[in-house]
């Protein structure tokens, strides 16, 4: 935890320069008036800083290079910022909601937003990410949502996600993602719903949802799972909402709903699915909606439905 000390000697480094290089302009610009908004930037009275769309390769420097306890929410979308650096967010302890989404970022510094202490919305989908940093989300004990949909991702170092103990909702849809590692979720005690679809993922035989007790939807459509197994699920006791449409599934084993007794909506349509075993929808007596159009199926045993009380559509 020496990042705010080293954070603060930065931010004393730069005021000093700016206040040494009076007249010259070439490297840094001495006219920065932190008392007015940014250059590109629209701001309003409720704390709102805009700075969109305007062809921008770098956070503002009338933003990096000024404490502005007011603002709320800054959003720097449609622009083409390619790299996020650990000064980037320096001024904005108050900062709630960071929209970065719709520009070219592939590269984010270690520690990038751990002064924004306040944050509970991130939103980066829409670059070019293919991999994160481990400790790029360090700080931010007080996040809610985090979006990395549409971008390039195809790995997750474990423990990129350790921090954010507050999180509700990721978002990790399109993507290349083609496995999970069975700790990468491991310290999201908060999570409650987890976006999934349009990646490659193949296997989820590691249980990699084991310590998402408090998850209620997992959208899990479009990807390349061919089998699920009593360990696919394992640890979803809190699953309302599952969607699996879209995948290759072939084999469910009997057992493999034992883990998910609080589902209520369950779609399976669009698999290879051939037989559909007489136990394996039983521990599921709270379901309202089964899909499993759009399958191969030829074989459905007896009592097969047997147990779904609750059914409205099926
Ligand atoms: C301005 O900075 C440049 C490079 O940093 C330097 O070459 C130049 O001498 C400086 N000019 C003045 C007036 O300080
Ligand atoms: C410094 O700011 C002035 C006024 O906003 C602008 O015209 C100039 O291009 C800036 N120079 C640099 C090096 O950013
Ligand atoms: C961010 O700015 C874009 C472009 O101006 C706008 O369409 C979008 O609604 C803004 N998003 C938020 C959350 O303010
Ligand atoms: C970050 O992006 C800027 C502008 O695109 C570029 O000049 C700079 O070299 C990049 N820095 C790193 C560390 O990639
Ligand atoms: C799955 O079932 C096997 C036996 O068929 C059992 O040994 C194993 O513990 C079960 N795993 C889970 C996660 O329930």
């Amino acid at each position: 935890m020496i990042k705010p000390a080293i954070s603060l000697i930065l931010f004393s480094l730069v005021i000093g320069l700016y206040a040494s290089s009076d007249g010259n302009s070439s490297s840094f610009n001495t006219t920065i008036d932190c008392d007015s908004c940014p250059a590109s930037c629209n701001c309003d009275i409720e704390g709102s800083i805009h700075c969109t769309e305007k062809g921008l390769t770098a956070i503002p420097p009338g933003l990096i290079h000024c404490e502005r306890p007011d603002v709320i929410i800054l959003n720097v979308s449609f622009n083409l910022i390619q790299n996020i650096s650990v000064d980037d967010f320096n001024g904005l302890p108050n900062l709630e909601r960071l929209f970065l989404y719709d520009n070219l970022i592939d590269d984010i510094e270690e520690y990038a937003f751990s002064d924004l202490t306040s944050l509970e919305l991130l939103s980066l989908d829409g670059n070019r990410l293919t991999t994160l940093k481990p400790n790029v989300f360090m700080g931010l004990i007080g996040l809610k949502s985090l979006l990395l949909y549409s971008n390039s991702i195809s790995s997750l170092p474990v423990g990129v996600f350790d921090d954010l103990i507050s999180l509700i909702v990721l978002a990790l849809h399109n993507n290349r993602l083609t496995s999970l590692n069975p700790q990468l979720f491991a310290n999201l005690p908060n999570l409650q719903r987890l976006y999934l679809y349009g990646n490659g993922i193949r296997d989820l035989s590691d249980s990699p949802f084991q310590h998402l007790s408090k998850l209620t939807l997992l959208y899990f459509s479009s990807n390349n799972i061919i089998e699920l197994t009593n360990a696919s699920l394992a640890g979803l006791n809190g699953l309302r909402t599952l969607v699996l449409r879209t995948n290759q599934i072939r084999t469910l084993s009997h057992d493999v709903f034992i883990h998910t007794p609080s589902l209520t909506s369950l779609y399976l349509d669009s698999n290879r699915i051939r037989r559909i075993s007489s136990d394996v929808f039983s521990p599921l007596t709270r379901l309202q909606r089964l899909v499993l159009s759009n399958n191969l199926i030829e074989v459905v045993e007896d009592r097969a439905f047997s147990e779904l009380r609750s059914i409205i559509f099926l």
